[in-house]
C-alpha cells in the first residue's frame, strides 16, 4: 500500500522509512514547517536517497499561530500550572496537514516515529482518526517485530549502515528535542534522572538569564479581544500574527525568558521529566493575563478560570483536539474575550517579564470609583448592608461558642 510517513530527517524516522520500504510499502515522506530550525532541503534529499517515492513539505506556520496558538493565548492554556503546551499545540496542525496530503497522495496508510510510551502517538493518531476515520496507522515503535529488532541505538545504527543511511557525524545529543516556533522541548537521555541539572549548552533558544543584557528592554503589546494585534518595540512595530510571534521570540530569547524544568504526568500515566523554552509565549501569557485584570468581568473570569482554561489545557495535552468537547470549549473563548482590549507595557530583564503599566478604553475599571481619595459615585453606607448580609451565616457558625480551635 501507499503510506505517508511523518519524517523528521533524524535517525529514527530514517530507519523507519527504510524499514517500511522493506515491508513493501510505497512511502511518501512528509515534513511540516512549524517554525523549527531545520535544513528541509537536506531532509528532502535524505528521504529520497533512502527510497521515498516523494517528499512533501508543508508550511503550516500561519495555521499554527492563528488556529492553535492564538486561542491558547486567549484562554491562558497551561498544563499542570507550568507547561505552555508547545508540542501539544503543534500536533493538530501537523495531523491536519498530513491527512490532507494523505488524501491528495492517495495514501491509505500513515506512519510516525513516536514511541509507545509518549503523548505524541496518542495526539497524532486521535487527530488522524478524527480527520480521516478510515486511515490505517502503522506505529513501528509499538510493533514487537520492530521494537524487538531495534532495541537500543546500536541496532538502529547498524541498520542505518546496512541501508546506506547517512548518520550525522556530530555525536548525538544525549536527549531528544521537539522544536517549533512556540517552543523547544528536551526530554529523555541524561534528563531522565530528574535530579540531573541540564547542561548549560542544552538550552538552544534562550540565553541564560545571568548572561542576558544588564540593560532592560521595553515594549508595548496591544490586544484586541484577547489577541495580540500589535507589538511595538524600541525599534519596530509589527501587526502580522506570525511576525508578532517571531519578534517576541527574538526579544525573549535575548533576555533569557521562558525556560522551565519540570516533571509532568503524561496522558498514558507515566511521569516524565522535561525542559522547555517558550520565549514569546511566556511574554504573551504575562501580558494577556495582566490586561484581563483591567478589562475582564470578575464572574466571567472566575468561570473561565474554573472551567474553560483547565478543560482546554487538558484537551490539548491529551490530544482530544478534533472532538466535540474541544469545539464546545473553544466556542466559549471569544465570548470571554470581548472586552479584553488595550495595551500592556512590558519590561524584559534577565529572565523576567515585568509589567510596567496597562491601559484600555473599556469601562470596567473606573479610576474615580476605585479611588481611596474620593467617593466617585460609591455610597460607603451601602457596604454596611452588604457586610451584614454576608455575615448572617458566619455569625451562626460561632467559632468561640463551639469551642473550636481558632486557627
Ligand atoms: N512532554 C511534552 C508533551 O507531551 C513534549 C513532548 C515532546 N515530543 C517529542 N516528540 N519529542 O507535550
Ligand atoms: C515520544 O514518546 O515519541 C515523545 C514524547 C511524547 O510523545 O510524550
Amino acid at each position: 500500500g501507499r503510506l505517508l510517513l511523518a519524517y523528521s530527517g533524524g535517525l529514527d524516522t530514517s530507519c523507519i522509512l527504510a524499514w517500511l520500504i522493506e515491508q513493501g510499502y510505497e512511502v511518501v515522506a512528509f515534513m511540516a514547517d512549524v517554525g523549527q530550525e531545520e535544513d528541509f532541503e537536506a531532509a528532502r534529499l535524505k528521504a529520497l536517497k533512502i527510497g521515498a517515492k516523494k517528499f512533501v513539505l508543508e508550511d503550516l506556520k500561519r495555521e499554527f499561530v492563528t488556529k492553535l496558538i492564538y486561542p491558547a493565548v486567549q484562554a491562558n492554556a497551561i498544563y499542570e500550572n507550568v507547561y505552555l503546551l508547545g508540542t501539544s499545540l503543534a500536533r493538530p496542525v501537523i495531523a491536519r496537514g498530513m491527512m490532507s496530503v494523505a488524501e491528495k497522495e492517495q495514501c491509505d496508510f500513515v506512519s510516525h516515529g513516536c514511541t509507545g510510551k509518549g503523548n505524541d502517538q496518542v495526539r497524532f493518531e486521535l487527530a488522524f482518526y478524527g480527520l480521516k476515520p478510515d486511515i490505517k496507522v502503522v506505529a513501528p515503535w509499538r510493533l514487537p517485530e520492530f521494537y524487538n529488532r531495534f532495541a537500543g541505538r546500536a541496532a538502529l545504527l547498524a541498520f542505518a549502515a546496512e541501508k546506506g543511511i547517512p548518520v550525522q557525524q556530530t555525536a548525538a545529543k544525549p536527549w531528544s528535542t521537539d522544536e517549533n516556533l512556540f517552543h523547544i522541548s528536551y526530554e529523555a537521555g541524561i534528563l531522565e534522572d530528574p535530579d540531573t541539572t541540564p547542561p548549560t549548552d542544552m538550552w538552544r533558544l534562550t540565553v541564560a538569564p545571568e548572561d542576558a543584557p544588564t540593560v532592560p528592554e521595553r515594549l508595548r503589546i496591544e490586544f484586541a479581544q484577547g489577541l495580540p494585534s500589535k507589538v511595538v518595540t524600541e525599534s519596530k512595530s509589527v501587526t502580522d500574527p506570525v511576525e508578532i510571534f517571531l519578534e517576541l521570540n527574538t526579544l525573549a530569547r535575548k533576555h533569557g525568558i521562558g525556560r522551565i524544568d519540570i516533571v509532568e504526568n503524561r496522558f498514558i500515566g507515566v511521569k516524565s521529566r522535561g525542559c522547555y523554552e517558550s520565549p514569546a509565549a511566556t511574554i504573551l501569557r504575562v501580558a494577556h493575563m495582566d490586561l484581563e485584570g483591567l478589562t475582564l468581568d470578575r464572574n466571567v473570569r472566575r468561570l473561565r478560570d474554573t472551567f474553560v482554561t483547565p478543560a482546554l489545557s487538558q484537551i490539548l495535552y491529551n490530544g482530544h483536539f478534533f472532538t466535540p468537547e474541544r469545539e464546545f470549549v473553544t466556542a466559549s473563548i471569544p465570548a470571554s474575550q470581548r472586552t479584553v482590549n488595550g495595551v500592556v507595557r512590558i519590561k524584559l530583564y534577565k529572565g523576567n517579564v515585568i509589567v510596567e503599566g496597562r491601559s484600555s478604553e473599556e469601562g470596567l475599571y473606573d479610576e474615580h470609583e476605585s479611588s481611596m481619595d474620593e467617593l466617585g459615585g460609591f455610597e460607603p453606607i451601602d457596604t454596611t448592608g452588604f457586610i451584614q448580609i454576608e455575615s448572617i451565616r458566619i455569625k451562626k457558625y460561632d467559632f468561640l461558642y463551639f469551642g473550636r480551635c481558632l486557627f
